[in-house]
């Protein structure tokens, strides 16, 4: 009997466990703690409050339920709990709010909205939104993950700006592969007019994409590859929004694009059933990517040794530095330009366009010119 009793109740426990283990939702009543998660419908993704390594420091977060390890999003990034007493509450107002052991307010969701009867749930996709109980319709979402990213750009997420909100969505890299608080590098989509994604190191450019060509994003060749066989790629660009996105080709393929800790870009993907998750391509992988590399009027050929030349009729500014194989400064003119001398346009193919930024100061001095002479 008493065998009979154990099992009865083991086979309870594992019952309640998965009773629990199944919710997708939380509502007001309800909390999240180190003990329990949020499973999305399709077992897709995880929202949990986990430790990375360091037992001090405890952070709400979602990870693919499949691969615990892969965290994709995390809440208190710059504001660890200090034990695992941590938790989760959704507030009668629809806001979510993260408590330590004394319910000090560790982080909280901000919305300017405010709900009647909310409920907070863990969508397959990995957003986590708050909502109506009683609405789905992703246009009256409270809040949601998605519209604050971390490192991670999962599909479907947007990563750009919403001109009506003025949010403007980017990744941020961790510290280190342990610690989520912020770290130097930013990935996101530089509002100018054609364009283009921009890795940063604070406000320095790393590297940047080129503008989009209507299929890709010009000086990324590799990306086109992908594109046709992985990964969808969605632009927009109207006068309400500026985003970059994209969906998987097949279900039966997971990948997401990661801005790691040393500031480069990689899509990654596992197929379904696998356990080994395999890099596709890494932006800013080569020495002619990165930004500013061989200076003004300097081109770079990956093929070449050194990588770095002048433009035809251009010589090193600093044949010192040249020499050295430090290219910053750049080139200038052998001769000054004179176009009486029937001095016309070169043809240089295969690079990105020149970095909107200058392009378009160039074109506003010309305008000023213009004026100025009027
Ligand atoms: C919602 O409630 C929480 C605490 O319950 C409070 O901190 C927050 O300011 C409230 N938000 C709004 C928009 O009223
Ligand atoms: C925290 O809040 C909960 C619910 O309101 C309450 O039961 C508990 O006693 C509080 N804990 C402390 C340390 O104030
Ligand atoms: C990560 O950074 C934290 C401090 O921000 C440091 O304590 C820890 O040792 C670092 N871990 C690694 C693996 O570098
Ligand atoms: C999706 O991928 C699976 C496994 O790689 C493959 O068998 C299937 O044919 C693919 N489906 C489509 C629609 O491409
Ligand atoms: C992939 O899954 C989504 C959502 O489950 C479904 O709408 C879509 O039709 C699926 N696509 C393919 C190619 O199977
Ligand atoms: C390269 O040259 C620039 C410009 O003169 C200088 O500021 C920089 O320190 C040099 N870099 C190295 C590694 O010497």
């Amino acid at each position: 009997m008493k065998g009979l009793a154990l099992i009865l109740s083991t086979s309870l426990q594992f019952f309640v466990l998965q009773l629990s283990r199944a919710a997708d939702t939380i509502s007001a009543a309800q909390s999240i703690t180190s003990t329990n998660t949020l499973v999305s419908s399709g077992q897709s993704f995880e929202l949990g409050i986990f430790s990375s390594g360091n037992s001090e420091a405890w952070y709400l977060g979602i990870w693919y339920k499949n691969f615990p390890n892969i965290v994709v999003w995390v809440a208190n990034r710059e504001n660890p709990v200090a034990d695992s007493q941590g938790s989760l509450k959704l507030s009668k107002n629809g806001s979510l709010v993260l408590l330590d052991q004394m319910n000090n307010t560790i982080w909280s969701s901000t919305s300017s909205q405010v709900a009647e009867d909310p409920v907070a749930q863990l969508l397959e996709n990995g957003n986590l939104v708050v909502r109506e109980k009683a609405t789905t319709d992703s246009e009256s979402y409270i809040w949601e993950s998605f519209n604050f990213p971390s490192d991670t750009l999962l599909p479907e997420m947007k990563l750009g700006w919403n001109f009506r909100t003025g949010l403007n969505r980017f990744l941020t890299s961790w510290k280190n592969a342990s610690d989520p608080s912020p770290g130097e590098y930013t990935y996101g989509m530089d509002n100018v007019l054609l364009p283009q994604l921009v890795i940063a190191k604070g406000s320095k450019k790393m590297f940047r994409t080129g503008p989009w060509n209507g299929l890709w994003f010009t000086g990324t060749p590799g990306l086109a590859a992908t594109y046709r066989s992985v990964v969808k790629p969605i632009f927009v660009y109207n006068t309400n929004e500026l985003y970059y996105s994209y969906e998987s080709f097949n279900n039966s393929t997971i990948t997401r694009l990661k801005l790691s800790e040393s500031g480069s870009i990689q899509r990654l993907v596992v197929t379904q059933g696998s356990t080994e998750w395999a890099v596709m391509y890494t932006l800013q992988n080569d020495e002619c990517n990165r930004y500013g590399q061989c200076g003004a009027n300097g081109i770079c050929r990956i093929s070449k040794s050194p990588i770095c030349e002048c433009l035809p009729g251009f010589v090193p500014k600093s044949p010192e530095e040249w020499g050295v194989l430090n290219w910053t400064s750049g080139c200038i003119r052998e001769t000054p330009l004179s176009c009486q001398k029937g001095e016309g346009f070169l043809k240089v193919q295969n690079v990105k366009l020149p970095d909107q930024l200058n392009f378009w100061s160039t074109i506003a001095l010309v305008t000023t010119d213009v004026k100025q002479s009027a």
